[in-house]
């Protein structure tokens, strides 16, 4: 049984576990926060998965076949983490996606984290099946020992900031890609043992991809700049890869290479993709993987943040790749 059952398996928590202890002065709420996040995740997997299907029918709609009420998979999703956040006793103060205002935690549950999160991403491919995903930025509060209470300017920290980011891929399989600040590590959800297992370690991102990725339909609104890169991309004869769910085409990035990249457009000059809760976790991982993040101007982790669901453009992944468009953006004084 010895080679079917790994008997000492890396699983996410014990790998954060480990890594508290390099810091003698960790309390240990950064790993109780993660184990409170990775319980959303499961939880959420499971739904996506429509496990325990007769409770689920009838997700789309409201009434499932015993009559109930049933929640739509985001609204599960939000008060999942919101609910798994809260109670880990390490936050005080979250942003999510669904929720036009900051959320609180009470008083006597608090802890010292802000988390940002977008609790399930990439709507549109909900219903269709397609992969979908969840995200999420962990900050320090801005003054801990004042004793004062948090506030929406606890949120507003550049990306540099951050503690730590990742996100959960729920694809052919469920993943758990995260950083804590040192490199970043990938675990397959196990749904045998129920656990995120460590199985790709210290992602690099190449140098130089072959695939780029955006929505083309948007080419007519495309800057000088955009419209000039995608055109070499076709006359190197490129790969295209366009899923329209961030988490699922950020993944593809940091494995296979290449760039991802949500531009300003003519009718949204921001782009589309939020910075608290999509942009910033996401160049952070990208960041710690080697690669680069960019608006096309500043690095993504740069932008001071001034709204909590405000929108920035962004182009991420291989660094020679990135790196290209903000030539481009120089070169045509954008
Ligand atoms: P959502 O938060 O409503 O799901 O929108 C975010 C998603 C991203 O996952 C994806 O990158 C993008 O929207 C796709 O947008 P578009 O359909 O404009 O290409
Ligand atoms: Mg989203």
């Amino acid at each position: 049984m010895s080679d079917v059952i790994d008997t000492n398996c890396m699983n996410l928590t014990r790998y954060v576990l480990a890594e508290q202890r390099k810091h003698p002065e960790a309390t240990g709420d950064l790993t109780q926060l993660l184990v409170a996040i990775q319980t959303a995740v499961k939880a959420i997997s499971s739904a996506v998965r429509k496990a325990g299907i007769a409770k689920l029918y009838g997700m789309a709609g409201d009434v499932n076949v015993q009559g109930e009420e049933v929640k739509k998979l985001d609204v599960l999703a939000n008060d999942l983490f919101i609910n798994m956040i809260k109670s880990s006793f390490a936050s005080c103060l979250m942003v999510s996606e669904e929720n036009e205002t900051v959320i609180e935690v009470d008083v006597e549950k608090q802890g010292k984290y802000v988390v940002c999160f977008d609790p399930l991403d990439g709507s549109s491919n909900i219903d269709c099946l397609v992969s979908i995903g969840s995200i999420f930025a962990i900050y320090r509060r801005l003054d801990e020992s004042s004793g004062a209470p948090s506030s929406v300017k606890d949120a507003l920290q550049p990306g540099r900031k951050l503690i730590a980011a990742g996100y959960a891929l729920y694809g052919s399989a469920t993943m758990m890609v995260i950083s804590i600040g040192n490199g970043v590590n990938g675990f397959m959800l196990d749904p045998s043992i129920g656990e995120f297992v460590l199985t790709d370690p210290n992602l690099r991102i190449k140098e130089k991809g072959k695939i780029y990725s955006l929505n083309e339909g948007y080419a007519n609104m495309w800057d000088p700049a955009v419209a000039e890169y995608v055109q070499g991309k076709k006359n190197q004869k490129a790969g295209s890869r366009y899923i329209g769910s961030m988490v699922a085409d950020v993944h593809r990035t940091i494995k296979y290479g290449g760039i991802f990249m949500y531009p300003a457009t003519s009718d949204n000059p921001n782009g589309k993709l939020r910075l608290l809760y999509e942009c910033n976790p996401m160049a952070y991982l990208v960041e710690q993987a080697g690669g680069m993040a960019s608006t096309g101007k500043i690095p993504v982790l740069d932008v001071v943040p001034t709204g909590i669901h405000q929108r920035i453009p962004i182009f991420l992944g291989s660094s020679g790749d990135v790196q290209e468009v903000i030539d481009l953006y120089k070169k045509h004084n954008l």
